[in-house]
């Protein structure tokens, strides 16, 4: 399908082997099914999320409540918040000045094309909106997992006696510490420090998917560092998991993992999924990139194929790999879609920057010959700077640095 992507293709055409994607139109139809947006950094994917939000509710598709709009960090919660709220009230404020279908703004031109009845149907939608801005589901993946669980009664269900905790850091370095005493109180010159320790269970614990390497040679006692340190990383995971379970204590990425499960049971899941999706027409993520696949299987199973979807991000930018998220999920999501389109223009780099990025980088595959560094447009054509190179390069060299 190709909604709202009316604006032609992006400027890939001159890269061998790299095909062109369709341009998001923020005017064009509104989505539905699921649309994958791939865009750069500064190229308005958090504005086009402000003006969908605020077209699927003037255009009736939609009420605010009924929008859930999802991204990465409180921060970024917070700045979606705001710029969704800026956005209605922006448009509201002009369908209701003199002439809204001559204005700049091409959202508040398009909503104020319509007649006279329609026009003041749009009035009262947005008004509507403003009055429920503290109503509406902008939240964090997470937030968005631990409000479901709740509305599921799922955590109860499993462990009636269970407790939330947010942060199992102490939980971690007490497992840590007995582990190393159990293990190391004997020997004069351990091969590890406590500290290392701690190290190796803290990262094997905080990521979960990770797979830990090397495997042991024919699983005898430990024969290299290496061995040594992956044998103390898969201790402390496991006994971390079994005095956690001990305790009843279930943090943030049990609580993902039990929603995606009761969301696939094969006798309640469906129905647990219908309840989860009953109150939302559509579901829009902004830095898509940062989503977890149990992340995404959870809103996928809940949402894929039975409610407008929107991801949009920047696998480019992905900043959660260390902990799973690995930009897989963002593949998979591509693979479902029923449109991949993306944002062709910068409103924050100026030309001469992005020609200099698209000499360095341009048509680079970034680990996986999906993620292509694509060429963008600029909205600022001269340089926003005075003088100078619009990039400079410098090469340091292990030598430099003294190393060999
Ligand atoms: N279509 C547009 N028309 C006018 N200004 C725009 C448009 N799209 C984006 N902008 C402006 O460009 C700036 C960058 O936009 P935005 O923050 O939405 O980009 P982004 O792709 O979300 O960036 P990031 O990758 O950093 O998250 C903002 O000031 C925004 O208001
Ligand atoms: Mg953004």
């Amino acid at each position: 399908m190709t909604a709202g992507t009316g604006f032609g293709t992006d400027a890939t055409g001159g890269l061998a082997g790299v095909p062109e994607r369709p341009v998001f139109d923020v005017c064009g139809p509104l989505p539905d099914g699921t649309t994958v947006l791939e865009a750069s950094a500064g190229t308005g994917k958090t504005f086009t999320i402000a003006a969908l939000a605020t077209r699927f509710v003037a255009e009736g598709r939609a009420e605010l409540r009924e929008l859930m709009l999802v991204t990465f960090g409180r921060a970024a919660t917070s700045e979606l918040r705001d710029r969704v709220r800026e956005r209605l009230v922006s448009a509201e404020r002009a369908l209701r000045g003199p002439d809204p279908a001559t204005s700049d703004d091409p959202v508040v031109a398009l909503l104020a094309d319509v007649d006279a009845a329609e026009l003041d149907r749009r009035r009262a939608r947005l008004a509507a909106a403003l009055s429920q801005l503290d109503a509406a589901t902008i939240t964090t993946t997470h937030g968005f997992c631990q409000q479901m669980l709740t509305s599921l009664g799922i955590a109860a269900d499993v462990d009636p006696a269970a407790t939330f905790v947010a942060d199992v850091a102490d939980l971690v370095r007490e497992v840590s510490d007995d582990l190393y005493v159990r293990r190391f109180s004997d020997e004069a010159h351990p091969a590890l420090t406590p500290s290392m320790a701690a190290d190796l269970g803290r990262a094997a614990v905080s990521d979960h998917q990770a797979v830990v390497e090397p495997a042991e040679p024919g699983g005898g006692a430990p024969s290299s560092p290496g061995a040594l340190r992956r044998a103390v990383a898969q201790e402390t995971r496991d006994e971390t998991l079994r005095r956690k379970r001990a305790q009843h204590l279930l943090d943030y990425d049990d609580l993902l993992v039990m929603l995606r499960d009761a969301l696939a049971d094969p006798v309640h899941g469906p129905v647990a999924a219908e309840r989860v999706r009953s109150r939302f027409r559509v579901v829009m993520v902004d830095e898509f990139q940062d989503t977890d696949p149990v992340q995404w299987e959870i809103l996928r199973t809940a949402f894929h194929g039975h409610r407008t979807l929107v991801l949009i991000g920047d696998p480019k930018q992905a900043i959660y790999a260390f902990r799973g998220a690995d930009v897989v999920a963002y593949l998979d999501a591509q693979q479902d879609a029923t449109a991949v389109a993306t944002l062709g223009t910068s409103w924050r780099s100026d030309e001469p920057l992005l020609r200099a990025l698209d000499t360095l980088l341009g048509g680079a595959a970034l680990g996986d010959e999906r993620i292509v560094v694509r060429p963008v447009d600029a909205a600022h054509r001269g340089s926003r700077f005075d003088g100078g190179a619009p990039l400079r390069l410098r090469q340091v060299t292990r030598a430099a640095l003294g190393m060999s």
